[in-house]
């Protein structure tokens, strides 16, 4: 038998989040050995209180570490706020949180950067680090503890875009949220796959889907499925389709089979200094005169990515 992917999970713990940690908590092929989590979609005490009552609905003891609270300089931006609050509802779990019971088991550590470090320093192979938030812990762990970079893997991210954005024009949520944090991450000489909007908009579940997980995967389906759906419907609000598109299982899905994704390396750096283009990941694909630093995603097996997802919800039939 193939050794499992040791893999740390860092969350702002919204909708798409959800999906992302049942995804990688159901795979044979990964071994979630923690998750931090972050401001974003929510509070990090909000995104902390959800990632436990995920855990304890898929019934994993998994610890918990809550981390950042805002950005690296600078305050949290009241437009990413309100996008949070739109999208993932005001609890970050599709208004749905009330409907879990508190959590009772689930260990919380106190800094998230300090457990990631305990924990790479602790497993015997690389970590990989799989990142679903702004990448303000990640970025913290690579200045605070450099000597740890040898003992990382890479890091498998949502975050960024080609060619257009979702919060800015030229901006995704993620990197909007730190531009400074994500630039450092993707200059840190560190393996990264990107999986930015070209990839993860493609990655949508629809009506039938969401309908398909209810009747497959017991009282973990339904609450997907209720969880989802305010989360659809803002969805279609802002793009006329009735799409539930789960960015952040996007990189799960890479770890777990790496052919769901088509990637090209490339070469990124997010502008910090625009105008009108801050947080944009600016993204050379040529690479005239410049080594790539990262593996782009710009494409996505759809039908593998669902059939992904029913096969880790059969488990909790
Ligand atoms: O742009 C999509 C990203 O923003 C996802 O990680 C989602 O959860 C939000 O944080
Ligand atoms: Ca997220």
């Amino acid at each position: 038998m193939v050794d499992r992917i040791p893999v740390i999970i860092d969350t702002d713990m919204g909708v798409d989040d959800a999906y992302s940690v049942m995804l990688a908590l159901s795979s044979p092929q990964l071994k979630v050995l923690g998750i931090t989590t972050s401001y974003g979609n929510v509070s990090a005490d909000g995104a902390t209180v959800n990632a436990i009552k995920i855990l304890e609905l898929l019934e994993k003891r998994v610890r918990v570490a809550k981390g950042a609270s805002g950005p690296l300089f600078g305050k949290i931006k009241k437009y990413s706020n309100s996008r949070g609050a739109f999208i993932h509802g005001k609890d970050g779990l599709g208004n749905m949180g009330h409907s879990l019971s508190d959590p009772v088991h689930v260990e919380v550590e106190s800094d998230a950067v300090d457990y990631m470090a305990a924990l790479i320093r602790k497993e015997e192979t690389k970590v990989t680090i799989v990142s679903l938030g702004p990448l303000t812990n990640i970025a913290s762990l690579i200045i605070s503890y450099p000597e740890l970079r040898r003992r990382i893997d890479g890091i498998a991210m949502m975050g960024g875009s080609a060619y257009s954005g979702n919060t800015l024009p030229a901006g995704e949520s993620n990197i909007v949220a730190d531009p400074e944090a994500a630039q450092i991450v993707l200059q840190s000489g560190l393996r990264i796959v990107m999986c930015g909007l070209e990839a993860t908009q493609k990655a949508y579940f629809i009506k039938d889907d969401l309908e398909m997980f209810r009747l497959i995967g017991g009282s973990v389906g339904r609450f997907y499925y209720d969880m989802t759906q305010d989360y659809i419907s803002a969805q279609e609000k802002l793009s006329g389709e009735r799409r539930a598109v789960i960015h952040d299982s996007v990189p799960t899905a890479w770890l777990m089979n790496p052919s769901v994704l088509k990637a090209k390396a490339c070469h990124v750096e997010v502008d910090l200094n625009g105008q009108y283009t801050r947080a944009c990941t600016v993204t050379d694909e040529i690479c005239a005169g410049v080594k790539p630093n990262a593996m782009v995603a710009f494409d996505l097996n759809r039908d593998m990515f669902v059939k992904m997802h029913i096969d880790a919800f059969k488990q909790y039939r």
